[in-house]
């Protein structure tokens, strides 16, 4: 069976920490869309981790690590990634697979991103430059390159076709950057990825799943990023949502049982785009600095606001959540009060709805008020502990989403989350 695990929101829910949290009830974790724009933070042993394209469940001995054919994978942050892990401990040479249909991240996608993004001046959609979109457009274009075209000997002269055609992108873009150091890097990466171990990731999963192997899957990103049901065209390139599991690892819907959405207790979001509850006052910057809202992997600042109910009652139909993980419960121990929105004001009209398209200029957040804890939960390790207000709180979004909340995380350290029963 597989288990997924997503965002629910804008991203950077959490993801890292509970994949880590639940790692040891699996056989096998994976990793199916997006690239190294996630940033996903784990503490191992005290220490604080950031992985971008290594799946989460890295530092537990004996659960293999998948990245599947969905994921766009960039070599030179792979290798650095796996050193990293290697200083811990972790030979990713044992314990890491990577399906030989995952496309490739090249030099050029890199720059082709950050041309786009310089070209699109204040309409930018605050890519992390990581070369996610043109990376999969060139999937999409069926021009890429797969990890498994490296054990080709045709290998470079693939590249350099490919190459030249992006440079002549460039060239329209009058993007003149010299890219050779990033080159020479991708091209040692290489090296050490062909010592990898690169397998049919579709047999490789569903045989292990035929002899009664747990899968969970690992999100990236999040639900209101997702290519089609996110705030187009601010969003990601891939499919976030459950529908991406199948397509992103080459497993059968059938296969899916429980599916488990991560929100945070409020709502954030890193680069452009709409983003109806955000805050634009001193209680936004309030939230950004007792959650340190910054981004895992560009460290830039991050937009926040309430918890967004609309939109999560959205992204719990589209994905099919069963059970919600609420993280950064901590980080509202001191307020006075705390918002939730339950319906949106478009265009002067009340909706519970998620418009086609979310113009923060046409859409007005209704909030509810609800009374804050206003007690350090940091320390509480069972759920009959939690303060009321907290309960109530839970109880509301719950009843509001039609699904339960069944942990609370209450600090980032990896024995910080409690069971509700
Ligand atoms: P991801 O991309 O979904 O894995 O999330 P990120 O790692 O980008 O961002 C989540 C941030 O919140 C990280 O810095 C985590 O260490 C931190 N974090 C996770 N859970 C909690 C929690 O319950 N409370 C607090 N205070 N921080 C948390
Ligand atoms: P994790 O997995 C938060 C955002 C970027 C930008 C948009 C498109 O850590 O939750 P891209 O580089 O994908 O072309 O950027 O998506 N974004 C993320 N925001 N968390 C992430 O990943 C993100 N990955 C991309 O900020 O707005
Ligand atoms: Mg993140």
């Amino acid at each position: 069976m597989v288990d997924v695990l997503l965002g629910l929101q804008w991203g950077d829910e959490g993801k890292g920490k509970i994949v880590d949290y639940f790692a040891p009830g699996y056989d096998i974790i994976a990793r199916f869309q997006g690239g190294p724009n996630a940033g996903h933070t784990l503490y191992v042993e005290g220490k604080k981790v950031v992985l971008h394209q290594i799946p989460s469940g890295v530092f537990h001995d004996g659960i293999i690590n998948l990245i599947g054919n969905g994921v766009v994978l960039d070599p030179v942050t792979l290798r650095k990634e796996a050193q990293k892990v290697a200083e811990m401990g972790v030979d990713c040479r044992k314990n890491l697979f990577i399906s030989e249909r995952t496309h490739l991240i090249l030099p050029t996608h890199r720059a082709l991103d950050k041309a786009s993004e310089i070209s699109k001046g204040n309409e930018k959609i605050g890519s992390t430059l990581k070369g996610i979109g043109p990376a999969y457009m060139d999937k999409t274009g069926r021009n890429g390159l797969r990890v498994g075209d490296l054990l080709d000997k045709n290998f470079t002269t693939q590249y350099i076709k490919l190459r030249l055609k992006h440079q002549r992108l460039l060239d329209a873009y009058n993007f003149n950057e010299d890219i050779s150091a990033w080159e020479e890097e991708f091209f040692e990466a290489l090296e050490f990825m062909r010592e990898l171990n690169i397998v049919n990731g579709e047999y490789f999963i569903n045989d292990r799943l035929s002899k009664g192997a747990r899968v969970l899957a690992e999100g990236a990103q999040g639900s209101m990023l997702d290519v089609d049901f996110g705030t187009f065209p601010f969003v990601t390139s891939s499919s976030t949502t459950t529908s991406g599991v199948c397509s992103g690892l080459g497993v059968a819907p059938q296969k899916i049982r429980e599916v488990i959405g991560v929100s945070k207790a409020y709502c954030t979001r890193v680069g452009s785009g709409p983003f109806p509850t955000e805050l634009e006052n001193e209680t936004g910057e309030e939230l950004r600095r007792l959650g340190n809202e910054f981004g895992a992997t560009t460290g830039r600042p991050r937009r926040c606001g309430w918890i967004d109910l609309v939109a999560l009652k959205f992204a719990c139909m589209i994905n099919g959540v069963t059970q919600i993980v609420m993280t950064k419960a901590d980080v509202l121990d001191s307020f006075e009060s705390l918002s939730v929105c339950e319906r949106y004001s478009v265009n002067g009209q009340e909706r519970s709805e998620v418009p086609y398209q979310m113009l923060k200029a046409t859409i007005e957040p209704i909030l509810s008020s609800f009374p804050g804890w206003k007690k350090d939960i940091t320390g509480i390790q069972s759920a009959d502990a939690l303060p009321e207000q907290m309960q109530n709180y839970i109880n509301h979004i719950n009843t509001y989403l039609g699904v339960r909340i069944t942990y609370v995380s209450n600090g980032p350290g990896r024995d910080q989350i409690i069971r509700l029963a």
